[in-house]
């Protein structure tokens, strides 16, 4: 949604300031319970408030962001706007250098347009393994994923065991909407990335994103040349 149009009203203002009230707590339980444990900053708007939230009570979560190479410049721009607003200098990791010479000298630059293989490995290379050496001898992870994200996400739970990466995962967002999003992000001033006012809600690569339509899916714009089932880049797979 474009933040701009956001009406606040009181229900938002009271269902946020519950959701807050038990976001903050299970993040402090998991700072005391789960260390060392990290949380996966894309710098979307769902990210922001978890980043404001651990960032602004000084919780002992490491924050870290996977900089793919191909993220869109007011990512980048955003990135050195949290640095600023909360004077913390960003973990961020980077693809290993050999992985994307040889996906590129392979397959080609933009080759993640010709099938979902490729588009797999692209997101591999870029993000999965880049994510793997994050969680690495981590006791658990947190993520801004929601559960009205997407069918993929259907059902979400607020903790769950990450098989694939073997350690404890916690979305503490699993049940916030979009506009509860929002709301916090207006009422705390909180940065965020100026493509969410060009109706673009839901970023993550330049290639790989676009602006969404009127009444069309959150994530409609990522990967929008493939079917809804297989949008998911390998960071959140299950079992
Ligand atoms: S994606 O898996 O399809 O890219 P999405 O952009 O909705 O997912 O983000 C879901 C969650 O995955 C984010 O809230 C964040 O925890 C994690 N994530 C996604 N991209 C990144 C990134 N570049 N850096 C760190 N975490 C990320
Ligand atoms: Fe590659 Fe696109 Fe995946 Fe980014 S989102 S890692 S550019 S395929």
């Amino acid at each position: 949604m474009n933040p701009n149009l956001l009406n606040i009203t009181p229900e938002l203002t009271a269902s946020v300031a519950t959701k807050v009230t038990a976001a903050r707590q299970l993040l402090s339980e998991i700072a005391r319970d789960f260390s060392p444990v990290v949380f996966a900053n894309s710098l979307g708007a769902e990210d922001m408030v978890l980043t404001d939230l651990i960032l602004t009570h000084k919780l002992a979560i490491t924050v870290f962001s996977l900089d793919t190479g191909r993220l869109p410049a007011e990512t980048y721009d955003l990135m050195a706007a949290v640095d600023k607003h909360y004077g913390v200098k960003l973990k961020v990791y980077f693809p290993h250098s050999e992985e994307v010479e040889s996906y590129v000298r392979n397959h080609g630059i933009n080759a993640f347009y010709e099938s979902v293989t490729l588009r797999k490995a692209c997101c591999y290379a870029r993000k999965v393994e880049p994510l793997k050496r994050a969680l690495a001898g981590k006791r658990a992870w947190i993520t801004g994923l929601r559960a009205q994200q997407a069918a993929t996400r259907e059902g979400l739970p607020a903790r769950e065991y990450d098989e694939g990466n073997g350690l404890e995962k916690f979305n503490p967002l699993a049940d916030w909407s979009e506009k509860e999003v929002w709301t916090y992000i207006k009422q705390n001033n909180v940065p965020y990335n100026a493509l969410h006012e060009k109706f673009y809600p839901s970023i993550g690569c330049a290639p790989c994103t676009r602006a969404i339509s009127p009444g069309e899916d959150v994530r409609a714009g990522r990967w929008w040349w493939e079917a809804p089932e297989s949008k998911e880049c390998g960071l959140h797979v299950k079992g």
